[in-house]
């Protein structure tokens, strides 16, 4: 079992900077990867819609004899991680949500930014984090609505991107900013183009590498961390295999096995 593959999720591309994070701090682990692209953006979907995807893709990767999940994506972790907790007791399943704590911790203008999707930022889950987390700081909320479409067409330099990016960015540093949340998988893809129009001593907080310490964590506790070799990672996704296998290269560089996941 403990060389069985773990599968990772995401409403798209976005979840694959959490796979590289993966990747990094666990080589010997076999990876799935599920882009359910044909459903994007979830950000804009009802919970009881995401809920939907969710269980389909779980089935899946049970199917596949993956013996962890990943949610590689806030806004699904969200909407559906407590059910699916609830559905598979037995399976280790990692969410991940905006990193406010360590955002609390590491401001030093005692404000911060949160650039997420408007079901993360909507969500009971959310505030309950701001609650427990976010007393003694001022934090601002920006949903990007658009964004997460044209980091999908894999153009991460488009006229078009830095555009909406920087009308979302903009009220964020206005307000005092210091530090800035990175609350969607699909973000960290941005950061290049962020730096080119944030001062320099604004920090980028994503909870990619604490998610991969976390799968970490959970296989050790069930005796479940592959020895290795890891066999190649594997991607499915609910929209054009031909388009993805185009952007897979530019986000992560380690395969191009790439078929149609159908549900
Ligand atoms: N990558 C997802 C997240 O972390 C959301 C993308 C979407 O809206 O589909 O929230």
């Amino acid at each position: 079992m403990a060389e069985a593959p773990v599968g990772v999720f995401d409403s798209g591309v976005g979840g694959l900077s959490v796979l590289g994070e993966i990747h990094a701090l666990l080589p010997q682990e076999s990876l799935l990867y599920v882009a359910d692209c044909g459903h994007i953006p979830y950000g804009e979907k009802s919970p009881v819609f995401i809920r939907e995807r969710c269980v389909a893709v779980a089935e899946f990767f049970r199917e596949q004899g993956a013996k962890a999940l990943v949610l590689a994506c806030n806004t699904a972790t969200v909407a559906a991680v407590a059910d699916l907790r609830e559905r598979y007791p037995d399976w280790p399943i990692v969410g991940m949500e905006p990193a406010v704590k360590p955002a609390a911790a590491a401001t030093r203008s005692g404000v911060v930014g949160v650039l997420a999707t408007t079901g993360t930022l909507q969500s009971a889950k959310f505030a309950a984090l701001l609650d427990r987390f976010a007393n003694d700081v001022k934090v601002v909320t920006q949903p990007c609505p658009g964004l997460v479409e044209l980091i999908e067409t894999g153009h991460l330099h488009s006229d078009a991107l830095r555009t909406l990016l920087r009308r979302y960015v903009e009220p964020l540093l206005a307000a005092g900013c210091d530090t800035l949340i990175l609350g969607c998988t699909h973000y960290p893809f941005l950061k290049p183009l962020l730096r080119g129009m944030i001062p320099a001593n604004v920090i980028l907080i994503d909870t990619g590498a604490a998610v991969a310490r976390q799968l970490q964590r959970l296989l050790a506790q069930r005796d479940l961390l592959a020895s290795g070799p890891a066999r190649p990672a594997q991607f499915w996704t609910s929209a054009d295999p031909q388009h993805f296998r185009e952007i897979l290269p530019m986000l992560w560089k380690k395969s191009d096995i790439v078929s149609s996941f159908v549900r």
